[in-house]
C-alpha cells in the first residue's frame, strides 16, 4: 500500500508541476458545451500516465482526456485489475481564469474499491493522501472531518453538470440545500470539496452527476476522514455511477439525505 500512495503522490505532484508549467500559456478548446479543455490537461495526464505505468505496467490506466485509444475512458476494463483513475487537471475553467481551486486527481481502485487517492492543489501547495484503512492527510498531517450535526449549521458545496437542466432535478436539489443548509459554495472542483469536508472546511457537498474521476481520489480521502459517503439518494457510493452525497457526521448525512430527497 505504501508503494501505492507513493507513486500516487508523485504523479498527482508532476501533474500539478505540469499545470504550473503551462499556466500562462495555454490555448482553450470547448470539448463539449460550457466544457473546457487545454493542452495542460493533456500535458498533466501524460505526466501522470508515464509516471504511473513505469512503476506498475500491468495496471490499468483511465484518464479524462483521451491522447491514444489506450487511454480511453470507455475501454472494457477488467474486474480484478488494478486501475487508475485520473482526473490531471478538475477545475479547468478556474484553471483558465487564473482563479483558486483546481486540482490533480490520481486514485487507484480495484475491485470497486478504493485503495488509495491523492488530491493535489499546486496553486495553495496542498496534497491530499489517503489510503484504505490508514487516514486521511493533507500535507502530510491527519485531517478529520467537521462534527456539526445539523443542516442549519452546515456549509455545504455542490457540484452542476457542465449543461444544467432548466427545472431539472440539480436545480431542484440545489434549491433544497439552499433553503435548508447554513449556506452553499460552488468551487468548481469536485476533487477540492470532497477533500474539504475531508478537512472540515466544508461540512458537506453533493453532485447529482458527477464522473469517476472527479471523485475517485476524494470520495477515499473523505472517507478516510471520518466523512459519511453514499450516492445522492442514500445508497451505497458505486464509483461508475457517482452521483455523491458527503456529510462530516452520520446525522448531517442523513439530514442533508431528506432534505435532497424533497426535490424528488
Ligand atoms: C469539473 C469539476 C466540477 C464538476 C464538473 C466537472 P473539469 O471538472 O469536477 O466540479 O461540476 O462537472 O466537469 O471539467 O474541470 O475536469
Ligand atoms: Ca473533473
Ligand atoms: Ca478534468
Amino acid at each position: 500500500m505504501h508503494d501505492f500512495l507513493t507513486v500516487c503522490e508523485q504523479a498527482a505532484r508532476a501533474g500539478g508541476a505540469v499545470l504550473q508549467d503551462w499556466v500562462d500559456r495555454i490555448t482553450i478548446r470547448e470539448k463539449g458545451p460550457k466544457d473546457l479543455v487545454t493542452e495542460a490537461d493533456f500535458a498533466s495526464q501524460r505526466a501522470i500516465r508515464q509516471i504511473v505505468l513505469s512503476a506498475f505496467p500491468d495496471h490499468q490506466f483511465v484518464g479524462e482526456e483521451c491522447d491514444s485509444a489506450d487511454d480511453h475512458p470507455l475501454i472494457a476494463l477488467n474486474h480484478g485489475a488494478f486501475r487508475w483513475i485520473v482526473d490531471p487537471l478538475d477545475g479547468t475553467l478556474n484553471y483558465v481564469r487564473g482563479m483558486p481551486s483546481y486540482s490533480v486527481s490520481v486514485a487507484l481502485e480495484r475491485s470497486g474499491e478504493l485503495l488509495a487517492g491523492v488530491v493535489f492543489d499546486p496553486m495553495l501547495d496542498e496534497c491530499f493522501t489517503a489510503a484504505a484503512g490508514q487516514g486521511a492527510f493533507l500535507n502530510e498531517r491527519p485531517i478529520h472531518a467537521s462534527r456539526r450535526t445539523s443542516l442549519a449549521d452546515a456549509l455545504v458545496a455542490i457540484s452542476f453538470s457542465s449543461n444544467v437542466g432548466r427545472g431539472s432535478i440539480e436545480v431542484k436539489r440545489f434549491i433544497e440545500a439552499l433553503h435548508t443548509a447554513q449556506s452553499i459554495r460552488r468551487t468548481g472542483s469536485a476533487a477540492l470539496n470532497l477533500c474539504y469536508v475531508g478537512a472540515g472546511r466544508l461540512d458537506g457537498y453533493f453532485a447529482s452527476s458527477i464522473q469517476p474521476w472527479d471523485v475517485a481520489a476524494g470520495v477515499l480521502i473523505a472517507r478516510e476522514s471520518g466523512a459519511a459517503i453514499t450516492s445522492i439518494t442514500g445508497r451505497d457510493f458505486d464509483l461508475w455511477r457517482p452521483d455523491v452525497a458527503a456529510a462530516g457526521t452520520a446525522e448531517l448525512h442523513a439530514e442533508l439525505i431528506q432534505a435532497l430527497s424533497r426535490a424528488e
